[in-house]
């Protein structure tokens, strides 16, 4: 095992399936020592044993119910006390995809808390430090649903639409320092979460359904290449460039202190 890894330590929200689990393998290839969250201990014990075996990296495992306050508030004590963490990914996340009227109000508070206070709590525990080293990688995963409902997606197209417009806000705050804060939007991708959220991976558009690997080597490369908003599966670079030029001008369109004439004009 290395002493003082100079990659440092990746906080990975949600290792124990889908996304996570790859993106903890991914950076332990590169060297990272890593702090696992989840929920299934079983899972991120198996997975610990086998990246420490290969690769030779340090993992700690933290179980939490990030949707709990208390387990959410001592994951966020460790991320404050520990000043060898270099990235986190804000990963975790569930969802229930049925109407509002037919979610239990259990599920859509599940959904606030883990996608929406975690992200934003974890995102707080961490940013002091990295504003007191001018250095940090901090990547919030949302989805293509942070920018479009479906009559099945109210909460969690809401959940994800938070973290859309928190992350560009983190952005924006840290613009002029050596923090990285990453945006990304998945599609459809091979993960447990459809199951979760009541609609199986069989029923939807095969064609449509990008590998799990395949996606976090996209944001991966794009991280890499310094992006701050990633959509892995958006091979069309223009729309991307068109979306946020149109939310800039609607931005700046809207700044004119008059009601829009077609309120006033009969
Ligand atoms: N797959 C897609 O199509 C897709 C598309 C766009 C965005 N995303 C986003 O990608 C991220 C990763 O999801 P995934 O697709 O990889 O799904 P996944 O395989 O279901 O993984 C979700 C992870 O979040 C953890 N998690 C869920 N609830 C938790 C809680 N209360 N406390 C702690 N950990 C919790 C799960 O661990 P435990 O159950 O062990 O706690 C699991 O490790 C999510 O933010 C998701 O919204 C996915």
């Amino acid at each position: 095992m290395k002493e003082n890894n100079k990659m440092g330590t990746a906080v990975v929200t949600g290792a124990s399936s889908g996304l996570g689990a790859v993106f903890a393998e991914r950076l332990a290839k590169r060297g990272y020592d890593l702090k696992l969250v989840a929920r299934r201990k079983d899972r991120l014990d198996s997975l610990a044993e086998k990246l420490e075996s290969n690769y030779g990296i340090k993992v700690t495992n933290l179980v939490a119910d990030l949707g709990l306050d208390t387990d959410l508030e001592k994951v966020a004590e460790d991320l404050r006390n520990d000043k060898s963490i270099t990235l986190l990914i804000n990963n975790a996340g569930t969802s229930t995809l049925t109407s509002v009227t037919k979610t239990s109000v259990l599920k859509q508070k599940e959904m606030v808390n883990v996608n929406i206070t975690a992200l934003m709590l974890l995102s707080n525990a961490i940013l002091p430090q990295f504003l007191e080293k001018n250095e940090g990688t901090l990547i919030n995963i949302a989805s293509v649903l942070g920018f479009y409902s479906l009559p099945i997606s109210a909460v969690y197209s809401g959940t994800k639409g938070f973290v859309v417009q928190y992350t560009k806000g983190l952005q924006e705050e840290v613009k002029g320092t050596n923090i990285h804060v990453q945006l990304v939007n998945p599609a459809t991708t091979a993960t447990e979460i459809w199951e979760v959220g009541g609609i199986p991976l069989s029923a939807l558009e095969q064609s449509t359904i990008m590998k799990t690997e395949d996606c976090v080597d996209a944001i991966l490369a794009g991280l890499d290449k310094g992006e701050l908003i990633t959509h892995p599966s958006v091979n069309d670079q223009n729309l991307i460039d068109a979306y946020e030029d149109a939310r800039l001008k609607l931005m700046q369109g809207s700044q004119t202190s008059q009601p829009a004439e077609r309120y006033t004009k009969n």
